[in-house]
């Protein structure tokens, strides 16, 4: 299942360092190569000879090796590698690595690898629970890296409760199936709209909504790790996704227009956009000044993107959104049928924890064939996984 795969695996100073030996044996056993890069403090406690010895490969932890000098380039290694498995991750190296700070081998190869990255933390419960700790892990989910979300059990300090590294069985089917989805869309091009659009008043104002991006940053990292193409077409958001094509936009009509060039050649579009729906008839040349008491803004509507695009549909397969407040299950329904999608997410402002600005998202979706699933409370890149999913399912 894993032969010739080349696995990374890198291991910071934690108990759990211990189970990289058993995991290490299990990637050998499965046919994959693996080479092994440590942090210092690692080594307190599993020795490099160990993880040399089961990956029949050097181990690497400095830049250059003090006897020969030979230079350990963390370039080349995070070019060979096809996924980066950092497992333990201690908080300390988590911190650093949510924050570009680069002072190990470790941290540069991370920072080079242009392969998936995955992470399986491992710490104390209350070390995990620390607001620090979750802030810094959204952040890895924000550049695009998996997080195993550590597990539920005893504890080295005899505590209970979150903290324990996912066991190397576990790691291992979670790799297997990171390899098999990873072909799933290959070749597959993916068109994506994103964020929010503006839409001028005059040269220094507009109307816009508080969209930040993330959904779509997440689906657009979602289908990259299937193997598929995307090119994003984003408003002014908080976040991009750090790999593949991203055009920017200001205005509805804009996004249109590069939507359009976009649509023929693509097999799977996502309207991800939260477009505004009107925009000022005529934005004035100059900035408004504030003379008067009351100020009247004519406002014309914009073009419905997913609509329009709706009624191009040749091969796509079309995913929209809908955020809805009140009668939420039959407006999707009708969207669904309106704008010509496939698949409909929906997501309501109602329940806690979705909607803008938010790092998770509660969400139902429908299709043409009226199947309804709804969905638990969950991180928008779980989300998107689950829209992925869905896709490569369908599109079979
Ligand atoms: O009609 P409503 O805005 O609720 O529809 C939401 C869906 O339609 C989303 O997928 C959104 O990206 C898309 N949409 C669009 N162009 C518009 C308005 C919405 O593509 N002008």
């Amino acid at each position: 299942m894993l032969a010739g795969k080349k696995i990374l695996l890198a291991v910071c100073g934690s108990i759990a360092a211990y189970k990289a030996a058993f995991f290490v044996r299990l990637l050998k056993k499965e046919g994959a190569e693996v080479k092994v890069i440590m942090t210092n403090s690692a080594k307190d406690f599993i020795t490099p000879l160990t993880l040399a010895t089961l990956s029949k490969n050097p181990v690497y932890s400095e830049y250059f090796d003090e006897k020969s000098g030979e230079w350990h380039n963390h370039v080349e290694l995070g070019m060979w590698a096809d996924l980066m498995l950092i497992a333990p991750l201690s908080a300390n190296t988590l911190g650093k690595i949510a924050n570009g700070i680069c002072d190990n081998l470790l941290l540069a190869t991370y920072l080079s690898a242009k392969c998936p990255v995955m992470v399986a933390p491992a710490m104390d419960l209350d070390m995990y629970q620390h607001p620090s700790t979750q802030e810094n892990l959204k952040k890895l989910q924000s550049f695009g890296n998996e997080v195993i979300e550590a597990r539920d059990g005893e504890l080295a300090s005899g505590l209970s409760g979150q903290g324990r590294m996912a066991e190397p069985e576990e790691l291992l089917e979670i790799v297997k199936k990171k390899f098999a989805n990873s072909e799933a869309l290959k070749g597959k091009r993916v068109l994506i709209t994103s964020g929010p659009t503006f839409e001028a008043i005059d040269p220094v104002r507009f109307i816009g909504n508080h969209s930040s991006g993330k959904m779509g940053t997440a689906i657009a990292n979602a289908f990259r790790s299937a193997g598929a193409e995307f090119t994003m077409i984003s408003g002014p958001a908080d976040y991009f996704p750090n790999q593949g094509k991203v055009i920017k936009v200001q205005s509805a009509q804009e996004m249109l227009n590069e939507a359009e060039k976009h649509h023929a050649e693509a097999d799977i579009v996502v309207f991800s956009a939260a477009v505004s729906d009107y925009r000022p008839k005529e934005p004035a040349k100059e900035k408004i000044k504030k003379n008067d008491d009351s100020l009247h803004l004519e406002l014309v509507k914009n073009p419905d993107i997913a609509a329009t695009l709706g009624g191009k549909k040749t091969k796509q397969y079309h995913v929209g959104f809908a955020l809805e407040t009140t009668n939420e299950a039959v407006n999707a329904k009708e969207k669904l049928q309106k704008k010509n999608f496939d698949l409909i997410v929906l997501n309501s402002l109602n329940d806690e924890g979705a909607g803008f600005q938010q790092d998770t998202n509660k969400v139902t979706f429908f299709d043409r064939n009226n199947n309804e699933q709804k969905f638990e409370l969950k991180s928008k890149a779980d989300v998107a996984q689950d829209i992925v999913d869905y896709v490569i399912k369908n599109l079979a």
